[in-house]
């Protein structure tokens, strides 16, 4: 028998951390936060434990806990007070997302990303403008072009409140540059783009459209978000928003996607996001419950593996926990 390569020499406590080839720190994270326009107290988010839809009053307050945990920054989402056909409290200047982040900008030091999207305020839950008739035949869908341009003043309103990034979530075809063209044209040259570029249509969102209120009323979204089963046409989607000018780029989700994250950070140069989704979240925290796992170890395992996959930020529900932890 010929044992001289010993991997195992390398496993002693001592040597252990000096080879560690992946480092998590608090840095890394981001994490998300729901302002909801229709309540004036905070209301826990059922399937998401720790989480909680927070009114306007209280998103400065919501963003100073998170900073106290070590997490840099955060992810707005926002409730409307009110949905219609095409979602123009998404871009109003005193819409949730909008008041929201003027308040957080002024009282707090933490690096602000808006999520732009139009399902959490149109009237049937879908990512833009829809085509006449879609609630009753499934073959109609979103209408691409019309909704680039609602997504661009959303996004500038969002600068306008003092977004420090914004992250498009809508997998229209063409929205990077759109909102690139809008922000540069209002003077936001300095505000970059974090695009969901490769976001499939996955039943791991559960969670998230209860927290957000933004499930859709008819059909569902695999029509504008990636079939589970591409791995290629990810690459060829995120190449895209790379020529309209996106400056970091996301997987989503992340743990079954880690071939994904994996093969984009291969494939670009630019600083790759993995969001670990609701779902994620809500699995190992309902197993957890009944004792089957351990949540702090299998929640650093999760975002310890996503790095290790080529990840160098990653949006998460547990950021602040692990942070605390770290
Ligand atoms: C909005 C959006 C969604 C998520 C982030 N932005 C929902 C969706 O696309 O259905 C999901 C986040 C999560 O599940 O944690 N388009």
């Amino acid at each position: 028998m010929d044992l001289t390569d010993r991997p195992r020499r390398l496993r002693t406590d001592g040597v252990r951390p000096l080879v560690s080839e992946t480092d998590l720190a608090a840095s890394d994270l981001i994490a998300p936060v729901f302002v909801d326009a229709t309540t004036d107290e905070r209301v826990a988010i059922e399937s998401m434990p720790g989480h909680e839809r927070v009114p306007v009053e209280e998103a400065a307050a919501r963003v100073a806990e998170v900073r106290e945990t070590g997490v840099e920054a955060i992810i707005v989402f926002g409730i409307p007070e009110s949905k219609d056909a095409v979602g123009s409290r998404a871009y109003a200047e005193d819409g949730v997302v909008q008041r929201a982040v003027r308040d957080v900008a002024a009282e707090t030091d933490a690096y602000v990303i808006t999520d732009v999207c139009l399902c959490e305020y149109t009237d049937h839950g879908h990512c833009g403008v829809v085509e006449e008739g879609a609630a009753e035949d499934p073959t109609l869908t979103v209408r691409n072009d019309e909704t680039l341009e609602l997504l661009e003043r959303t996004a500038v309103s969002h600068a306008e409140a003092g977004a420090d990034m914004v992250a498009p979530s809508s997998m229209t075809d063409g929205m990077v540059g759109a909102i690139r063209e809008g922000l540069d044209g209002a003077g936001f040259e300095g505000v970059p783009i974090m695009s969901y570029a490769a976001k499939y249509e996955s039943a791991f969102y559960g969670p998230f459209r209860d927290a957000a209120d933004g499930a859709p009323a008819f059909g569902d979204r695999r029509h504008y978000q990636m079939n589970p089963a591409n791995g290629r046409e990810a690459l060829r989607e995120t190449r895209l928003d790379v020529e309209q000018g996106a400056d970091v780029l996301m997987v989503k989700p992340a743990l079954p996607y880690l071939d994904v994250v994996s093969a984009v950070r291969r494939e670009f140069d630019h600083p790759v996001a993995a969001y670990n989704v609701s779902g994620e979240y809500a699995m190992l925290h309902a197993a957890a419950d009944r004792g089957w796992l351990d949540l702090e170890a299998v929640a650093h395992e999760s975002l310890v593996s996503i790095k290790r996959a080529g990840a160098d930020l990653i949006l998460t529900y547990f950021a602040e926990d692990v942070a605390e932890s770290l």
